[in-house]
């Protein structure tokens, strides 16, 4: 029976064990987007704790895109010598190392981007109140984030990466074509699901295409809008089937339209989604939220509840959680 100490073996990659630092936003990178200093040793310490995964925080793959003026990019060539030294940083560590894509649409704003947002459709994010009203995109945008995510995972292969995730969550750019609260197209985009997907599997497409059968693409998926009128857990599951039908290498089971910063929420909040979606797709599923505890981490593999277990604020909190949760689920194993 697997635990979260037992290798886990993607297509390209054996990582370690199936303890995860997922994908947590520093602010540390420089106007530009470039890796900085701190950034490479936030995520090398966790690595070298004994992570098996590290998933980058979300890099922008187009300027349309980017979320706040202290997050990394990965939008253009430059970009590639500082993440090829943190790829290197955390490889050297033992770990393995996932870069995240995103895009935010209207989770941006024109005073972070100098322009009006993009979006599925011109109508204001539910959690952005005071936000502008985004621009619909037409099929020349759609064409270019496309190739965007495309170019944006080619640079993350050259720069070493072991993997890369799309990021299709917590109310991002895919995450809106997602949701009905946020997609009103009444396009080949837009109305039901099937349509509200056709831009995640485009975007997955043309990834794999562009990083080869040796790097596995992963997409963080959005289960649950939490949010009256959102995306439900139903048609998430069947999404999270086309996408491991189309080459997705690993679905990671996030949720919430608004992000998901885990605050006020209790443990291990989304399981029950991640067990649905395990249901689903025959791809291993990684889950994150409120997973602090070795043993309810080590439970979620055991009960073959997911996979892989993210575990964010509590690594945030102690750089050193894998070493420890180590030591003490080794601990419990020795012969008396
Ligand atoms: C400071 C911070 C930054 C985050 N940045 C990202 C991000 O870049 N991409 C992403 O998909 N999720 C991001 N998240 C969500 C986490 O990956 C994780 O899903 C969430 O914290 C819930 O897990 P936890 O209860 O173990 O903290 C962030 C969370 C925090 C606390």
């Amino acid at each position: 029976m697997a635990d979260l100490l037992s290798p886990l073996s993607l297509p390209g990659l054996t990582l370690r064990n199936r303890i995860v630092m997922p994908p947590m936003w520093s602010g540390q990178a420089t106007s530009d987007g470039f890796v900085t200093a701190n950034i490479i040793e936030y995520h090398r310490r966790r690595a070298a704790a004994g992570c098996g995964l590290i998933i980058v925080e979300h890099a922008f793959v187009h300027t349309s895109g980017r979320h706040t003026p202290t997050q990394i990019g990965v939008h253009s060539d430059a970009t590639i010598e500082g993440l090829a030294r943190l790829a290197s940083a955390v490889k050297g560590e033992g770990a393995m190392v996932c870069l995240q894509l995103a895009h935010a649409g209207s989770r941006s704003s024109s005073r972070v981007l100098g322009m009006r947002p993009l979006a599925p459709s011109s109508v204001r994010h539910p959690y952005e109140p005071d936000g502008d009203v985004p621009e619909a995109m037409g099929p020349g945008a759609l064409t270019e984030v496309v190739r965007a995510f495309g170019d944006a995972a080619e640079r993350a292969r050259t720069a070493g990466f072991s993997a890369v995730e799309i990021h299709a969550a917590h109310g991002f750019l895919l995450s809106q074509f997602l949701s009905p609260l946020t997609n009103l197209r009444t396009d080949e985009y837009g109305g039901p699901v099937e349509n509200r997907c056709r831009l995640h599997l485009a975007v997955l497409n043309e990834v794999r295409g562009r990083v080869g059968a040796d790097v596995p693409v992963f997409v963080r998926l959005g289960a649950h809008d939490e949010t009256p009128g959102g995306l439900e857990l139903d048609d998430a599951c069947r999404v999270a089937r086309w996408l491991a039908d189309a080459g997705a290498a690993l679905i990671d089971v996030s949720g919430g339209l608004q992000g998901s910063r885990g605050v006020g929420r209790g443990a291990a909040y989304f399981v029950p989604y991640a067990q649905a979606i395990k249901a689903a797709v025959s791809v291993p599923v990684m889950v994150t939220g409120g997973i602090s505890e070795p043993d309810l981490a080590d439970r979620t593999v055991r009960e073959g509840w997911a996979d892989l277990v993210g575990v964010g604020r509590a690594m945030l909190n102690d750089p050193d959680w894998a070493r420890k949760a180590i030591a003490h689920l080794s601990m419990g194993r020795r012969p008396s």
